[in-house]
């Protein structure tokens, strides 16, 4: 009975056998790739014209991403039992599968439900006024689906929306490439703005932080120093599709008359079940990660856990892809016979990019080997096992007051058997459990939690872990544990069971421990047997990664959060509320943040840079008090998606506006971070880099220009642009902050237009005397992709922002 309150409006919508003429047709296309399409005819015999150019009414969201997700016989009724819109559909062409999902005028949709047998869909759903299949040509396709009455005003009202759609869409897809046909003949553009102390209010001190995800080899083969790939033989085929080479022996090699197999029998540790058994003269090879690259005169750390009946000398080799040496030790294995950690540090002699490390085994050789390890001694902050000093360093760079980790998707995984256990990820490095990677590769997970505690220490940043809310990943290709059921084995959010969840909530709860208690406590103890016996002072917890916002995932947030709110009310839980900005999962998950007061919920999206222009107010919308906003993934994406200054811009501009809001956005970070030329799987990303050097991008530097100039209150200075047009006001933005701590003013201001942009910035009543003040400016061609901030001189109060710029300037 949702919309009982509707009823009067949903009703209105139908009309008794045709009276008005006006028909409704509903339906997909044969294929099944689009969602609920509608149709009009005004009467029996009229053509039929579709609703919007390609329109999806509602789109299946069953099934693995992408062209999984599709929509067979949309059926659409106002349900007798309910008296809510009602789309049935098959999610499956085999019709295995049936969707559901209720709506109140066909515009704004509840979360959608399965069924795997029509036998489970609700009983009593009944169309209150008849639908009769039929077919019809659209566009010059015959297609199948359903015809019913409606009244004219309902008709009408679908055609507005369609109308608003398709202006929205034309909006956000307003690119800087057509910016000189649309400013033909603007000139320079004038704005104001007069700061207003007396309205100051506090803002966010934690707006700008970062979001890690082992996503692009981000992890292994990125931030992670490890230099060896593969090295305790666990790569299995599972963590690959599509490549048998994928397997133990992955980016290892051997030359020689001796042997080398993998073994299984009594391993270092159960949870790496797998070794390299040599026997004879061999040398093993690692060919690392795209190689393995050395700095002349960097000593990098070699530990090999050996297992050997008699002692043995393993000479060690770094050699050039040409087989030249570079740098060389040897291993002294005591042979106890039981495993035993063998290092030795070796010296570069030269840089080189792909080497290649040897183990060199001796004649008579009867070895297990495992853990093969060789890391940088120059690690970042001197850590062992610890980050690449380069690629954190331009982390921190950005000032990050938090860290997000260790991932979105990772987070949730691929199904309940891939959700980011986080005690698989801590504790010895040869105990931690590997696992698969949502992103089709594998996990050492030897940045493990413990790991990136270490690195929000060394940033000085809050560390904000992210656990599954008890469901994988809405995209999975296999949701629940090896499930041949039609739902749960083909993608599709199922919950760990009902059984399991207690454990699961168990886990969560720990995760506090291993984080704040006392080393008396179990898991706090583990923390001081890892090294760190003072707490990492954990005060977020992400629960969820943009989630279906479904019955299973409601039950199994509520049962997370209320043991964490009962026995760690200090904790500030951080919920989710979909992977968009508006829409069902949003809906609903605003809906329940409220119901449950969740002190901060986690929103995504990733849209045109011309949202981020005409949506500046997304947040001044906001309702103040009760639950915060931590916008945890977003960027502003371009076909093609590069990374450039009209990208960098259009995340400036928001910016201003965000920090406008901090008093309702509490944090924000840009995503996804890192990648890996050659591995990259999403772009844009914030850092791109190999093995030997760092690329990062315009927008990159944007987050760095926030990031070191926080304010913590927000001075009021309203804009005014000298133009009656929304397309150019909007492409001028500013924020005026104070740091408490400096006494400085910060101000910000975006030109997203090719033109200059003159501005008067009267800061009288900050006490700011006009004149000369430094700046930093970061400006280019909207499709530069090389643009760095410079140091420069601008006038206050009259400020001039060049084409495309956006300018930091600290004044007292
Ligand atoms: O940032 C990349 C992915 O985007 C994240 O894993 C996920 O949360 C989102 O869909």
């Amino acid at each position: 009975m949702k919309y009982r309150h509707l009823l009067p409006i949903i009703l209105a919508s139908l009309t008794a056998s045709g009276a008005s003429g006006e028909q409704l047709f509903s339906y997909s296309t044969p294929d099944g790739k689009s969602g609920l399409r509608l149709a009009l005819r005004s009467g029996e015999g009229a053509q039929w014209s579709p609703i919007g150019d390609r329109l999806n009414f509602v789109s299946s969201d069953f099934g693995p991403w992408g062209a999984g997700k599709k929509m067979f016989s949309p059926r659409l009724f106002v349900n007798a039992a309910d008296s809510a819109w009602t789309c049935v559909w098959e999610a499956k062409p085999d019709g295995s599968v049936t969707a559901l999902a209720v709506s109140p005028d066909l515009q704004r949709w509840e979360p959608q439900r399965y069924f795997a047998s029509p036998h489970d869909q609700p009983r009593d759903m009944r169309p209150l006024h008849p639908i009769t299949p039929d077919s019809a040509t659209i566009d010059g396709v015959t297609v199948k689906g359903y015809r019913q009455d409606i009244m004219p005003e309902f008709a009408e009202s679908l055609r507005a929306y369609a109308t608003e759609r398709a202006r929205l869409a034309a909006l956000y897809s307003q690119h800087a490439a057509d910016d000189p046909a649309r400013f033909a003949g603007l000139g320079t553009v004038t704005f104001s703005a007069t700061a207003d102390p007396a309205r100051s209010y506090p803002i966010s001190d934690k707006l700008i932080g970062i979001f890690f995800e082992d996503i692009n080899y981000a992890a292994d083969g990125g931030l992670y120093a490890e230099l060896v790939q593969n090295r305790d033989f666990e790569y299995i085929p599972s963590d690959r599709k599509g490549d048998p080479a994928w397997c133990a022996t992955h980016s290892w090699s051997t030359t020689g008359d001796g042997t080398a197999t993998v073994d299984t029998i009594a391993p270092i540790h159960p949870n790496n079940p797998h070794y390299m058994s040599v026997k004879g003269s061999l040398t093993l090879t690692n060919s690392g990660y795209d190689g393995i690259s050395l700095t002349k005169g960097e000593k990098y750390r070699l530990s090999v856990a050996l297992r050997t009946p008699h002692a043995v000398n393993i000479t060690v080799t770094l050699t050039t892809p040409e087989g030249e040496t570079v740098a060389k030790g040897v291993l002294k294995a005591k042979g106890s016979g039981g495993w035993a950690t063998c290092t030795t540090l070796l010296r570069a002699s030269r840089s080189v990019s792909g080497a290649r490390l040897n183990l060199i085994f001796p004649k008579g050789t009867d070895a297990g080997v495992d853990m093969v390890s060789l890391f940088p001694k120059n690690t970042f902050k001197g850590r062992e096992n610890g980050l690449r000093a380069d690629l954190a360093q331009t982390l921190a760079d950005l000032r990050p007051r938090f860290v997000r980790f260790p991932g979105g998707c990772v987070a949730h995984g691929n199904g309940i058997d891939n959700i980011y256990d986080w005690k698989g990820s801590v504790g010895p490095l040869e105990a931690r459990k590997p696992l698969r990677n949502i992103w089709n590769y594998h996990q050492t997970r030897g940045l493990g939690y413990h790991e990136y505690f270490l690195f929000c220490e060394d940033l000085g940043a809050e560390p904000l872990p992210v656990l599954s809310a008890g469901v994988p990943c809405q995209n999975s290709s296999v949701a629940a544990h090896h499930s041949d059921h039609p739902i749960t084995s083909l993608g599709q959010q199922c919950g760990i069971p009902m059984e399991e969840m207690d454990a699961y909530v168990r886990d969560v709860l720990d995760l506090i421990e291993y984080a704040n208690g006392d080393i008396s406590t179990e898991w706090g103890a583990r923390r001081a047997a890892a090294g760190h016996p003072e707490p990492f002072n954990l005060k977020y917890l992400g629960i969820g990664n943009e989630d279906l916002i479904s019955e299973v995932f409601e039950a199994r947030f509520r049962m997370i959060y209320d043991a964490v709110r009962a026995r760690y009310p200090e904790i500030t839980v951080v919920g989710t509320v979909g992977p968009f900005y508006e829409g069902a999962d949003y809906d609903a998950g605003w809906r329940l943040a409220r119901e449950l007061d969740i002190p901060m919920v986690d929103e995504h999206y990733y849209v045109d840079p011309a949202w981020m222009i005409h949506n500046q107010d997304y947040y001044d919308r906001y309702r103040r008090g009760g639950t915060k906003v931590y916008l945890g993934e977003y960027a502003a994406h371009l076909p093609g998606r590069p990374s450039n200054v009209e990208t960098a811009l259009a995340e400036a501009l928001y910016l201003t506006a965000v920090e406008r809001n901090g008093d309702v956005v509490e944090m924000t970070s840009y995503a996804p971070l890192l990648a890996k030329e050659g591995h990259t799987q999403w772009r844009p990303d914030l850092i791109y880099f190999n093995n030997d050097s760092l690329r990062p991008t315009v927008d990159y530097h944007v987050q760095r220009l926030f990031g070191n100039n926080p304010g913590t209150r927000y001075i009021p200075a309203p804009l005014k642009v000298d133009s009656d047009n929304p397309d150019v006001a909007h492409r001028i933005g500013i924020s005026v902050t104070t740091d408490e701590k400096t006494g400085e003013h910060i101000i910000k201001a975006v030109n997203l237009l090719p033109v200059e942009a003159k501005g008067n910035i009267d800061l009288s009543a900050l006490g700011v005397k006009p004149g000369s003040v430094r700046a930093t400016i970061l400006t280019g061609t909207p499709a530069d992709t090389r643009a760095i901030p410079v140091q420069t001189t601008l006038t206050l109060p009259n400020l001039t922002l060049p084409p495309y710029s956006f300018a930091v300037i600290r004044v007292r």
